[in-house]
């Protein structure tokens, strides 16, 4: 293996050093600009956050083009996140669950599709998606995945003989691309206007990685139009493919519509690809700021790799929040609630809890137990593509580990101005030469 990981522009860090004091009349999480924050000064204040105001009240931040409605109470907390992800009779999904804001209920129920419904509503579409997931076919397009993974970073060290390249386009962003258009029969060449839908769609809230209002509502309408599209063709001519699964599901003696269907299509699309794309990044980043993780893990990536994709996942984590709507009356952390408020569950939060996590400031890709909450915490809507996700990220990185062991970011890492996506719009990385 090429040796270095000296070519990064990115401030070295102390791995485990607590992020900076934030005092808590600086944190207001209902201004858009606390999304601009790195994410060290983001990380103190949830820190002051658990420690001083566990459960907080917020205002809603102003989005162009939606209502902002009502603030919500801010769990910051892994044990109160876990009540509430664990308890969806009384925090329900329903109006909407990915948005703070006020959307009308059939926007919401539209692009969100089963995120946003409750049992048994819910239970059911899930049932109908969950066969996509289960072992049996993720071990069927595990081969396909490892290629794909091969493909891919193949494709940057040829395309890029410098040894510069952006990761988040080129590497981060098209294999968990691929591997969803595989499973709903998106053909190859529209690829690229999924890549752009779920990124402008998903990037709202940050101007430059949506190109703003206008181009969100062009988008919203094109994405729509195309998932009823591909359920109209898969009815006619039936393919291989979670698209005519769906179109040939049974819903207790009805099948689902088109526009159903294309709900569906929008969550699995966004949903499949944001994430693992930055969960990717994130722990690139992480590997390149603290050396010796990434030595531990090379020096026996199968052995390492079940806890490091773990770790990844919890360090990055790349869904910020989720939101829910009180049915009853509550108190938590001694704070009491009203039936009808919002609450909002930080997954980024509960990820680094004083009180779950042994050092939650170290990245340790051998730490173990890691009761990360990354994928949600285990309740009705536990993220239904976590197993494919830890299968792309484990094999890409493996992948890394062969062809490009030490390619590092020499940037700092570009932030998305967002509070529910933790992503990263850039990473320009270098290495030193193919292995
Ligand atoms: C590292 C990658 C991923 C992360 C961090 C992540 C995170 C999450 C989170 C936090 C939730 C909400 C949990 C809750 O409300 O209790 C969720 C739900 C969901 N995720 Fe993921 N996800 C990832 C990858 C994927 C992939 C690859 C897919 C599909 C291809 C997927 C599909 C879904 C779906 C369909 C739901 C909604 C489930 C329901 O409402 O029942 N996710 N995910």
């Amino acid at each position: 293996m090429t040796s270095t990981v000296s070519r990064t522009g990115i401030a070295p860090r102390d791995n485990g050093a607590p992020p900076p004091d934030i005092p808590l009349d600086d944190i207001d999480l209902g201004t858009i600009e606390f999304w601009e924050w790195d994410d060290d000064r983001r990380d103190g204040a949830f820190a002051t956050l658990r420690r001083e105001s566990p459960v907080t009240f917020f205002e809603t931040p102003e989005m162009a083009g939606f209502p902002t409605g009502a603030g919500h109470w801010a769990l910051t907390k892994h044990d109160d996140v876990h009540y509430a992800s664990r308890h969806p009779e009384l925090f329900s999904s329903s109006p909407t669950s990915t948005s703070l804001n006020d959307v009308p209920v059939e926007v919401a129920e539209f692009f969100g599709s089963m995120i946003t419904l409750d049992d048994p509503r819910h239970l059911r579409l899930r049932g109908i998606v969950n066969r996509a997931f289960t072992p049996k076919v993720l071990k069927r397009i595990e081969e396909s995945v490892a290629q794909r993974a091969r493909a891919v970073v193949t494709d940057f060290v040829e395309a890029h003989n410098n040894g510069n390249g952006d990761f988040v386009a080129e590497v981060a962003a098209p294999l968990p691309l691929q591997i969803i258009c595989d499973m709903m029969g998106i053909p190859h060449e529209d690829e690229q206007k999924v890549f752009h839908w779920t990124s402008v769609i998903m990037g709202a809230g940050d101007d430059e990685a949506s190109g703003g209002l206008d181009e969100i509502t062009r988008v919203a309408t094109e994405l729509a139009t195309y998932g009823m599209q591909l359920a109209e063709d898969r009815r006619a001519h039936p393919a291989d493919d979670l698209t005519t699964n769906l179109v040939q599901a049974d819903l207790d003696g009805e099948k689902l519509t088109s526009a159903e269907i294309s709900s569906f299509f929008i969550l699995l699309c966004a949903a499949g690809n944001e994430t693992t794309r930055n969960a990717i990044s994130h722990g690139l980043v992480a590997l390149t700021r603290y050396p010796d993780e990434r030595r531990k893990w090379w020096a026996d990536f199968e052995g390492v790799a079940g806890t490091a994709v773990e770790e990844i996942v919890r360090w990055g984590s790349p869904i910020i929040f989720m939101r829910r709507n009180l049915t009853e009356d509550l108190e938590l952390s001694g704070v009491r609630m009203k039936a009808g408020d919002k609450v909002s569950m930080w997954y980024n939060s509960a990820n680094r809890d004083e009180d779950k996590f042994d050092s939650p400031w170290l990245f340790d890709v051998t730490r173990n137990p890691n009761p990360h909450i990354g994928y949600g915490a285990g309740g009705a809507h536990f993220c239904l593509g976590a197993n494919l996700a830890r299968r792309e990220i484990r094999v890409l990185f493996g992948e890394l580990h062969r062809q490009l062991p030490d390619v590092v970011a020499v940037e700092e890492p570009a932030i998305l101005r967002s509070a529910f996506v933790h992503g990263i719009k850039r990473l320009p990385v270098a290495w030193t030469s193919p292995n």
